[in-house]
């Protein structure tokens, strides 16, 4: 079992050891990152001990076992506990991932959860996505028409409706962005992946009349040519979505509308 160790250098200190439950057989230890803006501490790693006979499977049902009944100030956002909502995704055992899709036997050893990693932190494990949202918008994440609206629906060849398969599944959960270098340095300009997954979801909606000005608008040193294809994005997608193949379909595009 690998223990944690902070560098000695660390702003982040050990915290609390919590007691573990009387009578437990099955336990397994739980080491989280806590962080409060109103007690002007150093962020800490407090451990916890669950008992996994009463536990469900799901890193999620550790948490919100520890907070019904060991520590009620732990903070994490959830709501759908199915994967559809992206509001639990937080860093566990060094993956960008959904808590609430992410069994507990994926993981060996001590269970290690941090926050989404170069984002400002709120509190504990919920990160400010302000500005993730904000790029998000900025893509005008919607459909774009000049002609005049038809009278029932717009309407899309069964063809044309396959091509949004793999883009519109995303959830906004942020892990992809999150586990982006480019992003974690370039974060202020360089939109990330999960929005140029929705700016190229749009740009090939054959229903979207505005395909030139979405280029148009990416068409930017930062916006768009920061993604160096490291591919973390693809990596660890809780949704086994590739935003690295979005941005490349989008480049490719760029080009081919020089020609
Ligand atoms: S592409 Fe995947 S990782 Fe990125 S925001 Fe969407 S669902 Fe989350
Ligand atoms: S709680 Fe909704 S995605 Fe996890």
């Amino acid at each position: 079992m690998v223990e944690l160790t902070l560098p000695k250098n660390s702003r982040i200190r050990t915290g609390k050891t919590w007691p573990k439950p009387e009578g437990a057989t099955n336990l397994r230890k739980f080491q989280i990152y806590r962080w409060n803006p109103d007690d002007g501490e150093n962020p800490r790693v407090d451990t916890y001990w669950v008992d996994m006979d009463s536990c469900g499977p799901m890193v999620l049902d550790a948490l919100i076992k520890i907070k019904n009944e060991i520590d009620p100030t732990l903070t994490f956002r959830r709501s759908c506990r199915e994967g559809i909502c992206g509001s639990c995704a937080m860093n566990i055992d060094g993956i960008n991932t959904l808590a609430c899709i992410y069994g507990m036997d994926e993981i060996k050893g001590d269970v290690k959860i941090y926050p989404l990693p170069h984002m400002p932190v709120i509190k504990d494990l919920i990160p400010d996505l302000t500005h993730f949202y904000a790029q998000h918008a900025s893509i005008m994440p919607w459909l774009e028409t000049k002609t005049q609206r038809p009278e029932k629906e717009w309407r899309q060849s069964i063809e044309d409706r396959k091509k949004l398969d793999g883009l519109y599944e995303c959830v906004m959960c942020a892990s992809c962005s999150t586990s982006c270098p480019s992003y974690w340095w370039n974060g202020d300009r360089y939109l990330g992946p999960a929005a140029l997954l929705h700016a190229y979801r749009w740009i090939i909606d054959s229903r979207d009349e505005a395909t030139g000005e979405r280029l148009d608008d990416l068409e930017d040193p930062f916006k768009l040519y920061r993604c160096h294809t490291i591919m973390n994005c693809a990596k660890t997608c809780p949704k086994g979505l590739n935003p690295a193949k979005a941005i490349a379909e989008i480049k490719k595009m760029m080009v081919e509308r020089q020609l």
